[in-house]
């Protein structure tokens, strides 16, 4: 199940690693060709999904030994509240890119950029947590 976990982790936290190298391909772009493109890559999302869904299901088996001491585990209780508000943020991603697709392309993805950029950091800090709670 770690081995799981750490293959959702490659999936989940690739594709918000893979955003933040299109940036500086974006950025060179004409407006019209980035926002083609931003809504093409957006089919990394996927990628991300699977990768969070790993997470979530193997996540939920390995904390099965931890959870009778889950209230003396300060830090792992800041690593679920932070997994819980990184599910809102990319549930909040998706509903941006659906709405991007139907129209105002443009607008919609500028209002989501950030969301991804917070994932990343969320992402990262919950990565530090893990192994400070478990090493
Ligand atoms: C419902 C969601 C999650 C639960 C319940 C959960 C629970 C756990 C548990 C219990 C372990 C320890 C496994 C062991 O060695 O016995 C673990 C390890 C780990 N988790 Fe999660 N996790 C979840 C989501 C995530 C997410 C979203 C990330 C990263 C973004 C993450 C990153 C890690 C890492 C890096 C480790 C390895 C720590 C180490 O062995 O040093 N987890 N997780």
């Amino acid at each position: 199940m770690l081995i799981l976990h750490f293959i959702g982790l490659a999936l989940g936290l690739g594709t918000s690693f893979a955003h933040a190298f299109f940036d500086p391909l974006i950025s060179k772009m004409e407006k019209e060709e980035a926002t083609k493109f931003r809504l093409q890559v957006m089919i990394l999302s996927k990628m991300g999904y699977a990768g969070i869904t790993l997470l979530i299901v193997s996540g939920i088996y390995l904390i099965l030994p931890y959870w009778p001491t889950l209230p003396d585990n300060p830090l792992l209780i800041i690593k679920l509240i932070l997994v819980f508000i990184l599910c809102i943020l990319i549930l909040f991603i998706g509903r941006g890119t659906q709405k991007a697709r139907q129209g105002n392309a443009a607008e919609h993805l500028n209002k989501i950029e950030p969301l991804g950029k917070l994932t990343l950091m969320i992402s990262v800090i919950i990565i530090i947590l893990a192994v400070s709670i478990f090493h």
